[in-house]
Order: structure tokens, then sequence, then C-alpha cells
């Protein structure tokens, strides 16, 4: 059973979202359906599913439903129909007080422009989410320093957000997401206000944290290298439509459509791609000449590797940690598919 399965979402905006769903359905895209009946579609026929403990990337551009699939998930929105299963049931399914223990326990959010009380401390800001689960005082504030200290933010317990930077700032979003313990993290635009250094920083910081505490992470960004840098998959939205699923690597190599071509068509492949995701198998490389063969790590980054064939004009072996040999990879081959668009 995966984590948080998307099956058949619709997710019409306007007046009588019923009454366009026929056209929708029948193939009538979100333009047609805006000039013809003034709604708005959020979201067309999206399913997918997210596997607990992965990093999952939704990317698109701005209005492609990014924020309205992340809102389904706690139920900040209903879908006009299909189905939201999480942890094998339909939130839909929820009665109010359900629905309030669902989004207290399971899930967390980080936003995008931080959501901070500004009338609060740092620490009052971490704890807040354990202040509303009825914690005790003394629990809610060991809790918030520990993920205060998680984020780097010791000393600043008794600051105020106004008196932070935005990363600092963002930090705390992040360390109060994790101190209620949820599982799922919800994350919307969550480095997209901050300067470009900063942001790499949180990034790490995220991959950090993570590789600790597996929590299941649905991460929204409109950045393809964010996308790649965090995503065990990355989901592409245009115009509400789920246009690819994919590994980053899958994503790069194998674009859907011209949409996501455009997306990937700057991105410097030597740089996400390792030595094994290209190699051929080692029954599967007869043609490639094993004279002067050039030995690489499987998990090399073809970066790391390329000027020596490019300068010696050989082929790889591949192998790894304990130097077998696990495949081959033909010089001119590879210098082609960093090539193809
Ligand atoms: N509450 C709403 N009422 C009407 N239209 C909305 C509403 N929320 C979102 N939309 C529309 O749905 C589409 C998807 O929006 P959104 O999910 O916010 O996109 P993104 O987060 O990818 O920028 C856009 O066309 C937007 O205008
Ligand atoms: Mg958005």
């Amino acid at each position: 059973m995966s984590k948080i399965e998307i099956n058949n979402v619709y997710k019409i905006f306007g007046n009588n979202p019923q009454s366009v769903m026929p056209m929708v359905k029948e193939g009538a895209n979100k333009e047609e359906v805006l000039e013809q009946t003034g709604h708005t579609v959020g979201l067309d026929n999206v399913s997918l599913k997210i596997e607990e403990g992965e990093t999952f990337v939704c990317m698109g551009l701005s209005g492609s439903g990014k924020s309205t699939l992340i809102r389904h998930l706690n139920r900040l929105i209903d879908p006009t129909d299909g189905e939201i299963i999480v942890e094998g049931t339909n939130v839909m399914s929820f009665n109010k007080e359900q629905l309030i223990e669902f989004r207290r326990h399971k899930m967390s959010m980080v936003f995008q422009r931080f959501g901070l009380f500004p009338h609060k401390t740092v620490i009052q800001n971490v704890g807040y989410g354990l202040e509303m689960q009825g914690k005790a005082l003394e629990e809610i504030n060991k809790t918030a320093m520990e993920k205060i200290e998680a984020v780097g933010l010791n000393g600043f317990e008794n600051q105020f957000p106004n008196q932070l930077s935005g990363g600092m700032q963002q930090r705390v979003g992040l360390a109060r997401a994790l101190a209620t313990d949820s599982d799922i993290m919800l994350m919307d635009e969550a480095f997209s206000a901050l300067d470009p250094l900063i942001r790499s920083d949180m990034q790490k910081q995220l991959l950090d944290l993570q590789s600790e505490l597996k929590k299941t992470i649905v991460f929204i960004t409109h950045d393809l290298d964010e996308s790649l840098r965090l995503g065990d998959h990355i989901g592409i939205l245009n115009a509400g439509k789920l246009v690819q699923v994919g590994t980053p690597v899958d994503i790069i190599m194998n674009p859907a459509d011209d949409y996501v071509k455009a997306f990937v068509k700057d991105v410097n492949r030597a740089k996400v791609i390792k030595a094994k995701i290209i190699m051929k198998g080692t029954n599967d490389s007869d043609d490639i000449d094993k004279t002067n063969l050039i030995k690489v790590n499987e998990d090399q980054f073809i970066e790391e590797f390329l000027p020596l064939i490019v300068c010696s004009n050989s082929n790889c072996e591949v192998v790894d940690k304990s130097g077998n040999v696990k495949g081959y990879i033909s010089n001119k081959e590879l210098q082609t598919s960093l090539t193809k668009s």
C-alpha cells in the first residue's frame, strides 16, 4: 500500500463545478472550459502514488495546479471528483473531529511565506503544533528546543520572527513542522522566497534531516534544479494535468512532451546522472571496444569522468565498490546521449 494515493482527482473552480464535469471528462482543456463556462480547471484527472519515506516533488509553471493538488492532501480543498487515500483511508470519510486529529498528527505544512506568528517567539512558534496537540508545557519546550537545534537556530529561541532573516524564519517554519512528529510533511514552494545561496543551504538541510527522519515529503516547486536535488520522484503538472511522473533521471533522459522538454532543456545532464544509469550490462555490451578501458565507479556522476574519456577517447568499465565489473559505457554513445534534446 502506498502512503498516499490520488485517484482520478478533478478540481473545478466556479459556481457549478459538477455541471462542467462531463465536458472536462470528454477532454475539453482548461482554456476551452474557461471560455465556454467561466469555470477554472484546477486539476484534470490526476492520479499518482506517493510511497512512504520518499520525497515526492510536484513541479510545474505558476497556475498549473501544484498548490491545489497539495491542499487536497489535508483537505484544505475537497475534490470535485476522485479520491484521496492516505494510509488506506479516504480523507473524504473523516468527520470534523477526525479531520482535526488528522491535521494535527498526520501532516504538517511548511509555507512559502513562512506563516509564523509575529507576536510569538521562535520557541513558541515551533511549539505551536504541540500546544494544539494538548501537550504539557515542559514537553513542548523540550521538543521545540530539540527541533530548534536540528535546524541550527540555538540561541535564537527567544527572538521574534521580525528579528530574523528570511532564511532563519524558514528554518523556524521547518522546525515547527518537524516538532509535531507527523510522518507526512507538505512543503508548498517552501524555499522559493529565499535568496539562491540560502535556498541551497535549506535544500542541503532538508536532505540531511530527511536522510535520518525518512518522512514522506510532498514538496512543491517551479524550479527544476530544486526538483532534481530533492526528489526521489517528480510529478510534472501542466494546466491541471499530470503530464509525467518519474525519477529525476527519467525526466531528464525521456521528457514526455514539449512542456517537460522546455523545463529540462538547459539542465546539465552530466551533473545529475550516474554511471550505473547509462551503462550497458556486461551481457549487453559486445559492441563496445574493450581495449584501453577507463575504470569508473558505478555511483560516480558522469561529470566526474567525462573529461577523462573525452580526452583519451576511451570507453568505460563500470565497477562497484568491491571492484566487480557491472557494465560498460561507450564513449561515443555517452556523448550523443548528453547532447540529445
Ligand atoms: N480558490 C480558487 N478559485 C478559483 N480559481 C482558483 C482557486 N485556486 C486556484 N485557482 C486556479 O486554479 C489553477 C491552479 O492554481 P494553483 O493550484 O494555485 O497553481 P500553482 O500552485 O501551480 O501556481 C489556476 O488557474 C488558479 O487560477
Ligand atoms: Mg502555488
